[in-house]
């Protein structure tokens, strides 16, 4: 089984991308063969300082490998190391009808939101296919905004093998965790750069803490019970807290006499303590930048072997 995903380097790397993506991506590696990259053609629609992407992409490798991907066992690229990709966007562009990309949710909020409508954008869930359908992939683990991309990429893989030939690629499957599917931000809403609510992975711990200080909650006083399945503080801290730890917690909100700044304390050190040994191991590998780019490049030769046989095939398949 082949398991394939990506992850733009586009700023800095919250809760909602390591509980979404990169953590059941990482615990993926052991059931198949892991194929994990820097998405680093798909962030020129957004991101448009050159120096800006380099230290994002820089910083994405060394939190990928400190979140626990092994090179040992998964494959480890910079998309734009594999340029075969944009080829069969190009060629699957051609059986893409515009009406379907036209229905993409996440153009239409990218460009409410002020990011330039340009065709790069537009063709976004295209390039996706292709790095998806270039190397045969089973298993597609992303989050739940990614949801509709997978089945566009069906879609376009669908009408490839209606034109070119059944079975010429193959149809991948999503896994979306359905507890991780959205993770809440400060203010409830889902966690996201573009809503300025993130908690971010490698944050120092002072600023980790004044963060988790300013998710929003009601006004219930001290002293009096609180809901628990309300609140965002319970949301979050389940996902990094055993079964009985989270019940624990829920029953002291039930109790009363406590406040939220309490409750913020705990999960302030439940996350500290989780992201303890990662954070210890992000900042080996900043110590040693040659590691990371070494795997990178290892990675590189090895997704590009697998991309040049599959475009064999292709551009066969297509009449070149
Ligand atoms: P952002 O919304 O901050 O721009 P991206 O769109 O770059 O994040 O998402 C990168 C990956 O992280 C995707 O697989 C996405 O589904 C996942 N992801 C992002 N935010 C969340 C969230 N709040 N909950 C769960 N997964 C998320
Ligand atoms: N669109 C994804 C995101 O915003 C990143 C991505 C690009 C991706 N190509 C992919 C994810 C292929 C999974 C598979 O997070």
């Amino acid at each position: 089984m082949r398991i394939l995903s990506g992850i733009q380097p586009s700023g800095r790397l919250h809760l909602g991308n390591y509980l979404g993506m990169m953590q059941p991506a990482i615990q993926l590696q052991d059931e198949g063969e892991a194929y994990y990259f820097i998405a680093d053609y798909h962030s020129l629609t957004t991101t448009t300082d050159p120096e800006a992407l380099r230290s994002y992409s820089k910083d994405l490798a060394l939190d990928f490998l400190a979140c626990g991907l092994d090179p040992g066992k998964a494959v480890f690229f910079r998309q734009s190391d594999v340029p075969e990709v944009t080829e069969l966007a190009w060629m699957l562009s051609c059986v893409t009808p515009m009406g379907l990309l036209e229905r993409c949710h996440s153009f239409k909020d990218k460009t409410s939101r002020g990011i330039a409508a340009s065709h790069g954008l537009f063709a976004y869930p295209v390039l996706m296919a292709a790095d998806i359908l270039i190397y045969d992939s089973d298993l597609v683990p992303v989050g739940q905004d990614q949801k509709q991309h997978l089945e566009v990429t069906r879609d376009i893989a669908q009408k490839f093998n209606d034109r070119y030939g059944d079975g010429l690629l193959k149809l991948p499957t999503p896994r979306i965790r359905s507890e991780t599917a959205a993770v809440p931000g400060l203010d409830g809403q889902k966690m996201s750069k573009s809503y300025g609510n993130t908690i971010d992975l490698f944050e120092p711990e002072k600023a980790l803490r004044k963060k988790i200080m300013r998710i929003v909650t009601d006004s219930t006083p001290v002293e009096a019970p609180k809901d628990p399945d309300g609140s965002y503080i319970v949301q979050l801290y389940q996902l990094f807290a055993t079964a009985e730890e989270t019940a624990a917690l829920k029953d002291q909100f039930r109790a009363g006499g406590r406040g939220y700044g309490d409750f913020k304390q705990i999960l302030f050190e439940k996350i500290r303590d989780h992201f303890a040994g990662i954070r210890e191991s992000r900042l080996e590998l900043e110590n040693q930048p040659w590691k990371a780019e070494e795997v990178l490049h290892h990675g590189a030769h090895k997704a590009r072997s697998v991309a040049r046989m599959t475009m064999e095939r292709i551009r066969a398949a297509v009449g070149f």
